[in-house]
């Protein structure tokens, strides 16, 4: 007997992020479609009908910008152009369009923290103390030695400050020195930015990705000065701004910070600031509790999370197109990482982080990486995928630095994974090498194998997208006497709905309190509270009504 999933479709789809299945791509690595070896926005557009077919319902691009691409398109120059090696902004129009016709919102990553260095506004800035534009950066003349020491890049920086020759002062850069940092506290930079912002919402974004939030958010204190400026009202100023210019826009925001600061982020009162945030802390500890096949970790990093408003919701994902970081461990608890999942030095980064993708990671272990993805579908929040995660395709950590995880989409087993006609020694980034590189790992083959991932993955999207108690539900941990299970429940007008995941390599033995009678509904039948879980083994259960 199958339970009736229907539910009203008013009540969930005004605030669409609370329900939605993300894909995060990069326009670059997608598909070439004119063999320069950098993907494109046609090429992406002819893909379109694979990531319809998936189930997604929306779209985040990585940074498409006109960039000099020193840190992958995250150094804008033009905040209103498309980056011509992928195309035009007509090509851009016509991908949004495609994409809308086969019912896929698109979002952007937006980078309001910082500029390339040889944006414009930069370039006025350094050239003339008096520009309008001088103020758009953060300057001081000696970098304020009780400022925030903590660089996002140790190594490749050194100081979050340069002096530069041409301005005789020095500028503030979080991240690369080829990104100074915009001065958020300047009223005419909010200006500037909500501008762009409404440029690429008329052209039909739904929204976009906020980066490094805490970095702009704080950034009045890193120049050394003090104010009584609420940094905050940025962000509230921001959101109303983009509802204004349209109802259903979305804020989703990179904010890696400790449980106990992230509630502010949404918002104080009713989450009117950024709608989701990306749960970095169950990320982390989803990785210690794969290590140690316990629950445990995760079961208390989910206890930690704040509980948020209504229209807020947690952005989840089991990697994105960085490294993983691991900063939010303990120095030990991320040594036990290191060890199972980046033996080699080279796999690791930044002192704190992983560049490789899970399914390296698990050794291709399909059983873990199911247990892991169930768990990516499951756990609160919406999920976020990224390309080729539908795959379970590899990485190259031949590639520079976190390029690693950024190498192309892997459609067929021919030259390049087919996704370029180019000279393989001229593409923007190479193919993932060994066993899941496009020769083995593609989704060609995939989409011929009813039991590929790639099938797994799309029935479990749409069991997601017909699961909204996941997505709107009020999440509860349900003790259970084996460490190694995570239940977690879900209760949302009047419908109960339990997830099942088994962290060990052996089986477990649970029994489910206080449920009446079970459908488990990946296997589409009546079961009893009493499970049996094989290894690694998940189950997504409702009360039968
Ligand atoms: C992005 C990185 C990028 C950095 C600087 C991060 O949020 O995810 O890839 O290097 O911001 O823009
Ligand atoms: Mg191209």
């Amino acid at each position: 007997m199958a339970a009736d999933r229907h539910v009203p479709l008013a009540v969930t789809s005004d605030l669409w992020w609370k329900n939605a299945i993300v894909y995060c791509l990069d326009v670059e690595t997608f598909q070439d479609s004119d063999g320069d070896g950098v993907g494109d926005f046609r090429g992406l557009t002819e893909r379109i009908d694979h990531l319809a077919g998936l189930g997604v319902s929306c779209l985040w691009l990585m940074p498409f910008f006109p960039t000099p691409d020193l840190d992958d398109g995250y150094d804008v120059t033009d905040y209103y152009g498309v980056d011509p090696r992928l195309g035009t902004l007509g090509d851009f129009v016509e991908f949004v369009r495609t994409a809308r016709d086969r019912g896929l919102r698109v979002i952007a990553d937006f980078i309001v923290n910082h500029t390339s260095d040889r944006h414009p506004w930069f370039q006025a800035a350094r050239a003339d103390r008096d520009s309008p534009y001088r103020d758009y950066y953060v300057w001081v003349d000696e970098p304020p030695e009780d400022g925030p020491t903590d660089l996002v890049f140790p190594g490749p920086e050194t100081s979050m400050w340069r002096y530069d020759e041409e301005a005789g002062q020095h500028y503030l850069h979080r991240f690369y020195r080829h990104q100074p940092d915009l001065n958020a506290a300047n009223p005419r930079v909010r200006q500037e930015i909500a501008r762009a912002m409404g440029f690429w919402l008329e052209l039909g974004l739904s929204g976009f990705r906020i980066d490094a939030v805490p970095y702009f958010v704080e950034e009045l204190g890193a120049s050394g000065e003090t104010t009584d400026q609420d940094s905050h009202a940025y962000l509230r100023d921001m959101h109303a701004f983009v509802t204004r210019r349209r109802g259903d826009a979305v804020l989703v925001g990179e904010v890696n910070l400790p449980p106990d600061e992230l509630r502010t982020y949404f918002g104080d009162d009713e989450g009117e600031k950024l709608d989701m945030l990306f749960d970095f802390v169950g990320n982390q500890a989803l990785y210690l509790a794969l290590v140690r096949e316990d629950a445990g970790p995760l079961a208390r990093a989910l206890s930690t999370l704040p509980r948020i408003p209504d229209r807020n919701q947690w952005a989840r994902f089991v990697r994105n197109h960085d490294e993983l970081t691991l900063d939010k461990l303990s120095d030990e608890e991320r040594q036990e990482v290191f060890v199972a999942f980046a033996p080699d030095e080279e796999m690791r980064i930044f002192g704190r982080g992983i560049r490789r993708r899970l399914p390296s990671m698990l050794g291709g272990d399909r059983e873990r990486l199911e247990l892991a993805y169930s768990l990516l579908f499951s756990l609160p929040g919406t999920p976020v995928l990224l390309y080729g995660e539908e795959i379970g395709m590899g990485d190259n950590l031949a590639a520079r630095g976190r390029m690693s995880v950024r190498t192309p989409m892997q459609w067929t087993d021919e030259r390049s994974g087919g996704f370029s006609t180019a000279d393989p020694a001229d593409l923007c980034v190479p193919t993932a090498d060994g066993e899941r590189g496009p020769e083995h790992v593609n989704v060609a083959a995939q989409e011929h194998d009813a039991e590929s991932l790639l099938n797994w993955t799309t029935r479990i999207v749409r069991l997601r997208r017909e699961t909204p108690e996941i997505g709107w539900g009020d999440p509860a941990l349900v003790s259970v006497d084996d460490d190694a299970v995570l239940a977690l429940r879900y209760e949302w007008r009047g419908r109960t709905v339990v997830c099942v995941h088994n962290f060990a390599g052996r089986e477990a033995r649970i029994s489910l309190p206080d449920v009446g009678e079970l459908v488990d509904v990946l296997a589409g039948r009546r079961t009893s509270p009493d499970l049996e879980l094989e290894p690694y083994g998940y189950r997504w259960l409702r009360e039968a009504g």
